[in-house]
């Protein structure tokens, strides 16, 4: 009885340097309290070992002191919100992802072309949120093929963006529906590195295990794609945020086991969860994951 682990999962780049860049500033002495403007990443144990360390989560911009440090986290903010931050004087650690910093140079264009602006991804996102304050909310979201527009009438021209962590078959599956409905159209692939990798490995395992095992924050939306991906792909697919939520019952029967995480998964907690698969007997089949945290990383200096 196996366990396979995905060979690209857990902690992304983007994730990783913006831990070490809130590691960094709230290790200097001296320089006052250090704000996240919302929880850094989607993975609350995550969260608490910083807020161990003195790192508070603020949900508006008003509730941080004036003159305060402030952490703009991977996903990014918009025009507004970053104005407001200067009016308040807060100390700004930039720690958006490149991937999205691009996402963002790329709407802009976009707007500025004169493009109707179509982005694909979650309205409520805080990346999403940020798209749309570059475009003075001027867009047409979808989350879903459900939800994309149906033109009778195309815009003279469209511009797609997306993203970053979005569903590479969703992608795919959209552009090929407004390609037969709008004949002007501009396609900004947006989707992050990470992303592909992640979801094509979890794909990979999925097709070759009796059940999946995704660890993530539940309010990860990159998380929540790895699931519904293994998912599509008729397995069963268990989506749990630290090794305790583990049942023996799933395991019973099984030959195979996958083992996937969502980019704000550090390795040590994927770590946890197959040692906890161990003990239901299964051994595991390959190293892919590097066991030590990058909290424990930084904390050694
Ligand atoms: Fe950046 Fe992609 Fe990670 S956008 S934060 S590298 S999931």
């Amino acid at each position: 009885m196996d366990i396979l682990v995905a060979a690209s999962a857990g902690f992304c780049e983007g994730v990783e340097r913006a831990l070490k860049m809130v590691m960094n500033a709230a290790n200097e002495e001296d320089a006052g309290p250090i704000f996240t403007y919302g929880p850094l990443i989607h993975n609350l144990q995550v969260v608490k070992t910083l807020e161990s360390l003195g790192v508070r989560v603020a949900e508006s911009i008003d509730d941080i002191p004036v003159g305060s440090r402030v952490v703009i986290r991977s996903h990014g903010i918009g025009p507004s919100d970053r104005k407001q931050m200067e009016e308040r004087s807060l100390k700004i650690i930039d720690a958006s992802c490149m991937f999205v910093i691009k996402a963002q140079r790329l709407i802009g264009e976009l707007y500025r072309d004169g493009y109707k602006i179509l982005i694909l991804g979650l309205r409520d996102h805080p990346e999403i949120k940020a798209l749309r304050d570059f475009v003075n909310d001027e867009a047409i979201i979808a989350g879903s093929l459900d939800e994309l527009p149906d033109f009778d009438t195309p815009p003279e021209k469209l511009g797609v963006i997306c993203q970053t962590t979005l569903n590479t078959e969703f992608f795919e599956k959209a552009i090929a529906r407004l390609e037969k409905q709008v004949p002007n159209l501009r396609v900004e692939y947006t989707i992050c590195d990470a992303t592909v990798k992640r979801q094509q490995a979890a794909r990979d395992i999925a097709g070759q295990v009796d059940a999946m095992i995704v660890i993530g924050g539940r309010h990860s939306s990159n998380t929540r794609k790895l699931t519904d991906i293994c998912r599509d792909r008729g397995v069963d697919t268990y989506h749990i945020e630290t090794a305790e939520e583990l049942k023996r019952g799933w395991f019973l029967g099984r030959d195979r086991i996958g083992v996937t995480a969502g980019a704000s998964t550090p390795d040590w907690m994927i770590e946890q969860v197959i040692e906890a698969i161990q003990e239901f007997g299964f051994k595991r089949h390959q190293e892919t994951c590097d066991p030590v945290s990058p909290l424990e990383e930084i904390n050694e200096g």
